[in-house]
C-alpha cells in the first residue's frame, strides 16, 4: 500500500492513435524505453521499477511469436532468452497461435504481486523484448538486482507509481471528475 495524491481529473477526449504512439512497444530496446520514460519526467529507476508491474498479468502470444520462433529470420529464438524458458514458451504459445492465446508474463507467479519478475528476468526469462532489454544496460542491470529484494521493490513501486501519476495532470478548466469512471460525463 502507498499514499496517493488525490484530485486527478480525467480527460474528456481520448484517441486510440495516441496510445499507439505514446505507449512503449513490446519490442522496444533499452534506449527507446528510457527516452520514452524520461520524456515524461520519469527516470531509469522508474523504468525498471514500473516494469515490475509485469509481475502480474498475461501477454498475447502473437506478440512474442517472432521472438520464440523466428528471431533473425532463420527459425531461431532470441539468443538472449533462457533456452529452457524459450522451450516452455513454445509449448504455451504454439506456432501461428490463435490471436487470443496468452501466457503469463512472470512465469508461474503471474497472480501474485511480488518481486519474482526480477528474479525471472535475472535468469533471462523476460517475456517481452522490452523486459529483456532491462538487462542490456549496466545501470539497469544493477537496479534489476536490487529490486529482487521484495521490501525494496514494494517501497520503490509505490514511489514510482506516484511519479507516474504526475504525468500530464489536467489543471484549471481541463478535464472533469467523472460520475462513472468508464465514460465521459454527458
Ligand atoms: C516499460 C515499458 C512497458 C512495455 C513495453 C509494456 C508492454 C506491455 C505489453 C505488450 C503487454 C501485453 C499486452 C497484451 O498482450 O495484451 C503488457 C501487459 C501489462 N502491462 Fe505493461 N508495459 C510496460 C510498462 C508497464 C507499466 C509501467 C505498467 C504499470 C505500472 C504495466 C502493467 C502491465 C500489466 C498489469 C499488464 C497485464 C495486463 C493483463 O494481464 O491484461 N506495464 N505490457
Amino acid at each position: 500500500m502507498w499514499q496517493v495524491l488525490t484530485g486527478r481529473k480525467d480527460g474528456r477526449v481520448s484517441f486510440a492513435s495516441e496510445a499507439e504512439t505514446d505507449l512503449p512497444s513490446s519490442d522496444a530496446n533499452f534506449t527507446t524505453l528510457l527516452s520514452q520514460f524520461t520524456s515524461r519526467g520519469l527516470d531509469i529507476i522508474d523504468l525498471v521499477t514500473l516494469s515490475g508491474a509485469h509481475t502480474i498479468g498475461t501477454g498475447h502470444c502473437f506478440m512474442i511469436a517472432n521472438r520464440i520462433y523466428n528471431f533473425t529470420g532463420n527459425g531461431d529464438a532470441d539468443p538472449s532468452l533462457n533456452p529452457d524458458y524459450a522451450k516452455t514458451l513454445r509449448t504455451l504459445c504454439p506456432i501461428s497461435p490463435n490471436l487470443t492465446f496468452t501466457a503469463e508474463m512472470d512465469p508461474q507467479s503471474s497472480l501474485s504481486f511480488d518481486s519474482h519478475y526480477f528474479e525471472a528476468l535475472n535468469q533471462n526469462k523476460g517475456f517481452f523484448q522490452s523486459d529483456a532489454a532491462l538487462l542490456t544496460d549496466t545501470r539497469s542491470v544493477q537496479i534489476v538486482r536490487i529490486l529482487q529484494v521484495p521490501s525494496i521493490f514494494f517501497a520503490r513501486f509505490g514511489e514510482s507509481m506516484n511519479r507516474m501519476g504526475t504525468i500530464g495532470v489536467l489543471t484549471g478548466g481541463d478535464g472533469e471528475i467523472r460520475k462513472n469512471c468508464r465514460v465521459v460525463n454527458v
